[in-house]
């Protein structure tokens, strides 16, 4: 259902319905997010049941600012806690609301499915006014992974909401399109040095900036192979972000598909040309930017998706700055 409510009403709306314990589809920055009530057991296992998500997968929590996380947060003892605060304030100051999560030890009173059964929360403060507004009228978390069935690609539209979940959710606010069209970066702040474990717009280096300390990455297109010709290890890869179409990425292909009589759609970042025959073709930047290349990536993706082709081949860049984003999505989305 959607509706031509004004931004406030359907805030309220979308707050009533969370407090009800349903499930509501929300706008964030980064891609759209499945939102049950954090503090409900049974509102947040309906998501792991609508994605398909394994169990052992937890749930970002989402607040309208830092100091309504605090009394989430088991912030520790003696100079753990001085640390963990001071951390928080300053990523909170540079970044919120911003797409960075942040991984800290659990406190009370989310629901236990949150955590998957860990002693950890991730927390984000999203930003997209319609999200503030809700969370700001709920007075509350909400538990929200991607909107997508489990390991499909994320929705950056409503659209991609209503077509592969719409009948089982009971709302989806539209918010428009996503800017920043990938997930957020995931940080580790109980680990040291500190880590990534997904990389996003927000990169290492300005959270080293931010922080003044070492961050360390974890992420699958950290290595240099990812661009040339070598496939990366595959037992490395859990595969996400998929389309139902195989996805191969240009430098894996190139030189060996001249001669092919499959249906191939393409993807490229700039106005560069392919050597063979594609039977679609998408260019998502005349420059290369990578801004309007994340924002258009995954409407991309689905769009080839449903146009029946044998091979969807994406294009590649420089694992940097939100180009590492990119690429771990792809890599992941190309995994088998
Ligand atoms: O941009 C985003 O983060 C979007 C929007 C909706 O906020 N959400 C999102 O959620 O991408 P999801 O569930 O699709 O991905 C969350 C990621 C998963 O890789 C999950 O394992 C990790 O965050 N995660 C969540 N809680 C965690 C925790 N306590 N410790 C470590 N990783 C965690
Ligand atoms: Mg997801």
């Amino acid at each position: 259902m959607t509706t031509q409510r004004t931004p406030s009403e359907l805030a309220r709306e979308a707050a009533r319905l969370l407090l009800e314990g349903k499930l509501v589809a929300i706008p964030t920055e980064t891609v759209y997010g499945l939102a049950a009530d954090a503090t409900n057991e049974d509102a947040v296992r309906k998501i792991f049941e609508v994605k398909g998500r394994p169990s052992n997968n937890p749930l970002i929590l989402h607040f309208d600012s830092l100091s309504s996380a605090l009394p989430y947060i088991d912030l520790g003892e003696g100079g753990d806690q001085v640390r963990t605060l001071e951390y928080l304030n300053k990523l909170a100051a540079e970044f919120w609301p911003g797409p960075l999560s942040i991984v800290v030890r659990r406190g009370a009173g989310v629901a236990d499915s949150v955590c998957a059964g860990g002693n950890t929360i991730a927390i984000r403060v999203p930003n997209h006014p319609v999200t503030l507004a809700i969370l700001q009228e709920l007075k509350r978390p909400v538990a929200a992974p991607s909107a997508n069935p489990s390991s499909y690609i994320s929705p950056t539209v409503a659209s991609h909401v209503r077509e592969s979940l719409g009948n089982l959710i009971d709302l989806v606010v539209d918010g428009g399109a996503c800017s920043v069209g990938v997930e957020s970066t995931v940080l580790n702040l109980l680990s040291d040095p500190i880590q990534i474990l997904r990389p996003g717009f927000i990169s290492a280096e300005q959270i080293t900036q931010t922080l003044g300390c070492n961050v360390e990455s974890i992420v699958a297109a950290n290595n240099p192979v990812n661009t040339g010709d070598t496939l990366l290890s595959p037992g490395m890869l859990s595969k996400h972000y998929s389309p139902t179409t195989p996805v191969v990425l240009l430098p894996h292909i190139s030189k060996n598909l001249n001669g092919i009589t499959q249906k191939v759609g393409v993807i490229l970042f700039d106005q560069k040309k392919v050597t063979f025959e594609c039977a679609d073709q998408t260019v998502l930047s005349q420059s290369g930017d990578l801004l309007e290349i994340a924002a258009k990536l995954f409407s991309a993706l689905r769009e080839l998706d449903k146009k029946g082709l044998d091979l969807i081949v994406v294009d590649t860049c420089e694992p940097k700055g939100l180009g590492l984003a990119i690429m771990d999505r792809l890599i992941r989305a190309s995994a088998r």
